[in-house]
């Protein structure tokens, strides 16, 4: 077989076969193929698309190209989520206690975050002492004792993803359906859970910029899923603006604790009631979202959720005391107030420079390498459809360096105000299954 053929046949617009792309996967894995050859392709892709039965083909390659978890030693139903990615996406955080509580089996591999703010890994090591290298059987130990595990990928699992991701980033090739599509699900399947719930995000602070784009790449991963017998849904939700107020590690941790304890903001208790009442459902352990939305509030009220989340954080090494003292996480030197200069309604909250402002006080990473300020970032108090005034807080800013009037005008600059009145935006645009 010869790649150059390959690249023909898809820049003509003809299905490759299952053992062309484990030839071309298996090639460019133990270097045999350039990168020029898989640019090609890429590219190609991207224009040409994928059937369904190439984008099963190429996940499986990316899976067989690692160390693929298996976690059938552990008892009970193993869940796992993954999101898109968001400007103020804690969600893990909170989601992944409260459904433990609920009898669950949560084992999560998370990443670290390149732009706007940590990945989950970061915002939970701004927890002092909080450890996220497991071995795989101290991964499925905690599992089976306490129904819960957040750990970094391990270096083996797809490799062949990480090296094709590298690729697709500087040669223009990311915005592919059939290769997101491909790329997430294969770390979901190597990641071992039965049950996996997607949270697909839309919008100007998101991958998919519009409603259409999202609904098609969840039906690709959930067509993917299914080819691999498991179970999938995605839930499509709206990241016109940030979820939740806080944007930074420390904050987010915070943010995260208060909605475990009942009091966080609406949006992000929302979505997490949301995707949690359907990994409930999805692993057979509700038999409505109703069901499941009830359940899950009721573990915030009786404090099983939080006691669940300090478990958690104790067996990672972590100092669960955090929970009641917040004094204990990275504290930025500085808090300011930002008011707003003019009346109206908030039309848009640029969700983008919300977590751009974040990353430039130090949130956020622009390269792997770049050093990371786990205290600082800013809390978003108005959202869309708010009515704010000269009198009204906007928001917060926590820095580790006085603010300019340059930063106060940055900040008020991402909200868009109109006289017309606002309706609130949904937050869950639709499902897919
Ligand atoms: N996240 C991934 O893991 N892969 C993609 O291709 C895009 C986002």
């Amino acid at each position: 077989m010869r790649m150059v053929d390959l690249i023909l046949k898809k820049r003509d617009n003809l299905p490759l076969t299952e053992e062309e792309i484990n030839f071309i996967i298996k090639g460019y894995t133990e270097d045999k193929i350039p990168d020029y050859q898989i640019a090609s392709l890429l590219m190609a892709i991207c224009f040409r698309g994928m059937t369904d039965e190439e984008c099963f083909y190429l996940t499986k390659a990316m899976v067989e190209s690692g160390e693929v978890l298996d976690l059938s030693a552990i008892n009970g139903k193993t869940v796992d989520k993954h999101s898109t990615g968001g400007v103020g996406d804690k969600t893990s955080l909170a989601l992944g206690p409260l459904v433990a509580s609920c009898g669950v089996k949560l084992a999560k591999m998370s990443g670290r975050g390149l732009g706007h703010t940590g990945g989950t890994l970061d915002k939970l090591e701004s927890i002092p002492g909080f450890n996220i290298e497991l071995t795989e059987e101290e991964f499925i130990k905690q599992v089976n004792d306490i129904g819960m595990a957040i750990i970094g990928q391990t270096k083996d699992m797809c490799p062949a993803d990480k090296k094709l991701y590298a690729l697709r980033d500087v040669t223009g090739t990311v915005e592919s359906i059939p290769l997101i599509a491909s790329s997430i699900m294969s770390k979901k399947i190597a990641a071992g859970a039965q049950t996996i719930v997607l949270d697909v995000k839309v919008g100007s602070g998101a991958f998919m910029k519009d409603l259409e784009g999202a609904r098609k790449l969840s039906k690709a991963m959930v067509e993917i899923g299914k080819q691999f017998g498991r179970n999938v849904s995605a839930v499509i939700t709206n990241m016109d603006e940030p979820l939740g107020e806080a944007v930074g590690n420390s904050l987010e941790v915070i943010e995260a604790i208060e909605t475990l304890k009942g009091n966080g903001p609406e949006d992000f208790t929302e979505l997490v009631l949301n995707l949690g009442a359907h990994i409930l459902y999805n692993a057979q352990e509700v038999a409505s979202l109703e069901e499941g939305i009830s359940k899950l509030q009721e573990n915030m009220r009786n404090g099983k959720a939080l006691m669940k989340f300090k478990e958690f954080v104790l067996r990672q090494g972590g100092n669960p005391d955090v929970t009641e003292d917040y004094s204990l996480l990275p504290q930025a030197k500085y808090v300011y107030e930002v008011n707003a200069t003019e009346k109206g309604y908030i039309q848009h909250i640029d969700a983008l420079a919300v977590g751009n402002y974040a990353m430039k006080l130090g949130a956020g990473r622009l390269t792997k390498e770049s050093p990371i300020d786990l205290a600082v970032g800013l809390k978003i108090k108005q959202k869309i459809g708010a009515y704010v005034d000269e009198n009204t807080i906007l928001g917060e800013v926590y820095s580790n360096q006085p603010l300019t009037e340059e930063h106060f005008v940055e900040f008020r600059n991402l909200f868009k105000l109109t006289n017309e009145k606002i309706e609130k935006p949904k937050l869950i645009l639709d499902l897919v299954r």
